[in-house]
């Protein structure tokens, strides 16, 4: 089975082609991705109307990349998958709406796909892959969420953020920085200039019995102390101000992730989402885990942000465990929340 998936919840344009056979892990045969970063960095944020027409005019030639790389045609191509949520409405629609047309056109299926089950499985898809089951630490632009995984599509959510998500926090706090955007990156670089006990900033919920998180209280804290330094601040406070905000998501995630570990017995981590890629974040809980005998696993780094390959991949490990509904004749619908 060839799944050909689609990404268009935010600001990348993804496309990947993935091999399943009836069981084991899928393979992924060629993906393209094209970044709108550039273009929405003037607006210092993502502009969804300019994001969906960006994506209309890459998703065809991606897909047609793709298929070139793998030496394959449309129609070799068994599934058409595609995000189905959570992202941006019209940003969806554009993946959605080419998706479910190839899929009529090639007498296909179309199979919609949570973002965050992509995310979440990515993971299978590196040279380490995970084993069930397994907590994950799903860390993204709109999510924080700790989860016991026992197996695909067997998910209990342990705990989520209350308020904003931890890479919402990086680039909230990249702004009140004066960096640019996606603020998440370029607050990690600049962190590696500075020392984190400079600034005291608060762990909210650190210590709390639940396995919940804020990063709201963070940011007002950022935003404080950026005030007192105020606007003529020198380089290295900023770097000591950007370091001392990472160390506190870090040491947050850090914990919470270490306690999901305990409660649920389980010795086998799962993190994924763009903040994924936060180095501090990878080095802290490598020592964490290390102490405590427990395996983490990562998405290669090309796959921590958005793309088309853990699309494609979640749509056929569901379809490897589950049986392809009858259809809505490629209705089809978003879902933004
Ligand atoms: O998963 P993703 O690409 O998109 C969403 O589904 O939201 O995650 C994007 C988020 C952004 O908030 C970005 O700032 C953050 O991931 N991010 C990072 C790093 N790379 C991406 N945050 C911290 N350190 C990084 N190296
Ligand atoms: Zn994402």
């Amino acid at each position: 089975m060839k799944v050909l998936g689609i990404e268009s919840s935010c600001d990348e344009t993804g496309v990947a082609l993935v091999e399943a056979a009836e069981s084991g892990t899928p393979r992924l045969l060629a993906q393209a991705l094209h970044t709108q970063i550039d273009m929405h960095q003037a607006y210092g944020g993502v502009v969804p109307e300019l994001a969906s027409r960006d994506h209309i005019r890459r998703v065809v030639p991606l897909a047609r990349q793709v298929l070139g790389e793998a030496g394959a045609t449309l129609a070799d191509v068994d599934v058409v998958a595609f995000t189905r949520g959570p992202g941006l409405a019209g940003a969806l629609l554009v993946g959605a709406g080419v998706a479910c047309s190839l899929a009529a056109a090639l007498g296909r299926p179309a199979y919609g796909v949570h973002h965050l089950e992509g995310h979440l499985l990515s993971p299978f898809l590196s040279s380490d892959p995970p084993a069930f089951p397994f907590v994950a630490l799903l860390v993204s632009g709109g999510h924080t969420q700790l989860l016991r995984v026992d197996g695909v599509g067997r998910y209990a959510l342990l705990g989520e953020t209350i308020d904003d998500a931890a890479g919402e926090a990086f680039d909230k706090s990249a702004q009140l920085l004066g960096l640019g955007y996606p603020g998440g990156p370029a607050l990690a670089r600049l962190a590696t200039f500075g020392d984190p006990t400079v600034f005291t900033l608060p762990r909210p919920l650190l210590h709390s019995a639940n396995l919940d998180f804020s990063f709201a209280g963070l940011k007002t804290a950022v935003r404080q102390q950026a005030l007192k330094l105020g606007p003529n601040v020198c380089e290295q406070d900023r770097a000591h101000l950007a370091a001392a905000t990472e160390r506190a998501i870090v040491d947050v995630l850090v914990h919470k992730s270490i306690a999901a570990l305990r409660r649920t017995g389980l010795d086998r981590l799962v993190v994924a989402g763009g903040v994924s890629a936060n180095l501090t974040l990878r080095e802290l809980l490598g020592a964490a885990a290390a102490r405590r005998g427990v395996r983490v696993h990562y998405p290669e780094p090309a796959l921590c942000t958005d793309n088309g390959a853990m699309i494609a991949l979640a749509a056929a490990m569901r379809l490897q465990h589950e049986p392809l509904g009858a259809g809505d004749g490629y209705a089809f619908d978003v879902k933004p929340r």
